[in-house]
């Protein structure tokens, strides 16, 4: 049996990553304050979690790791892909509450969960695979979504970290820029003024210029790519490259 952890399953390409991989025949466990009803059949389960609330991933979680982990999958993969663009605007305009919710979906919880990760998937006959859904944000500065920024960076550097730490052969670790994706994330980051969101042209070009694509096309190449097929410890993946 393989598995496979996503977190963010009720919309967009968190989605479309499970429709996909539950297509394929993996058994999927989505994590999220929503499921989707579209995913629903016998091997698909559903933890209930809002990741603003990283801290008790440990006591939340564990149980339906647990429970996946005493399967024996020959193969399990955690998708760290759930975030949130907000909150938007420049520094010294945002709310600390905000700031920091923000910083616990987008990277404290994407660092406990690869935690509690690795320690339940510990088996070292189980090929293991963690992949961080990142962004061009990373690199690049979007002046009023700079938090946004700032944790997808984090998330970035989570890759190396455990590329650095998790020496075995069948452990990897990757993080994926997945492109310009036609979801609800892209109508809210549109729908700003150019006063709060600095950055807005950017995201209007994308949608004016046809670039978006959608979910369920950057789900297929990703599974396929970077799900299925080998990949390289540590390496960022860009759209253009699946
Ligand atoms: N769209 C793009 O163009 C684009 C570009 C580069 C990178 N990305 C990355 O791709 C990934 C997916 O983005 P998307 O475009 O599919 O976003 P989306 O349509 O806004 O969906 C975000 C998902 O994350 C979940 N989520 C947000 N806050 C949560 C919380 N507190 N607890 C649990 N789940 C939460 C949402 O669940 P709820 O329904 O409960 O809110 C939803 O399932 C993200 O990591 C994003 O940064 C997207």
């Amino acid at each position: 049996m393989q598995a496979a952890i996503v977190t963010g399953v009720s919309r967009g390409l968190g989605a479309a990553l499970a429709a996909e991989l539950l297509e394929r025949g993996f058994t999927v466990l989505g994590i999220g304050r929503a499921s989707n009803p579209a995913l629903e059949r016998a091997s698909y389960a559903f933890a209930r979690f809002d990741l603003a609330d990283a801290a008790r991933v440990d006591e939340a979680l564990t149980p339906a790791f647990s429970r996946l982990a005493a399967r024996k999958p020959a193969s399990v993969c955690l998708l760290n892909n759930a975030a949130t663009a907000g909150p938007v605007g420049t520094l010294g305009r945002l709310a600390s509450s905000e700031v920091t919710s923000a910083l616990m979906v987008n990277l404290a919880a994407v660092v406990t969960l690869t935690n509690l990760f690795c320690r339940v998937f510990a088996d070292p006959a189980m090929a293991r695979r963690v992949i961080n859904v990142s962004s061009g944000a990373a690199q690049n500065t979007l002046p009023g979504e700079g938090v946004y920024c700032v944790a997808k960076a984090g998330m970035e550097m989570l890759t190396r970290a455990l590329a650095a730490e998790q020496q075995a052969a069948n452990f990897r670790a990757i993080t994926v820029r997945p492109g310009v994706i036609d979801t609800d994330m892209q109508v809210f980051a549109r729908s700003h003024s150019p006063e709060v969101l600095p950055s807005v042209e950017l995201f209007k070009g994308f949608h004016r210029d046809g670039r978006l694509v959608a979910p369920a096309i950057v789900a297929s190449k990703i599974v396929a790519r970077l799900v299925v097929d080998d990949v390289e410890h540590g390496r960022t993946y860009s759209y253009q490259e699946l």
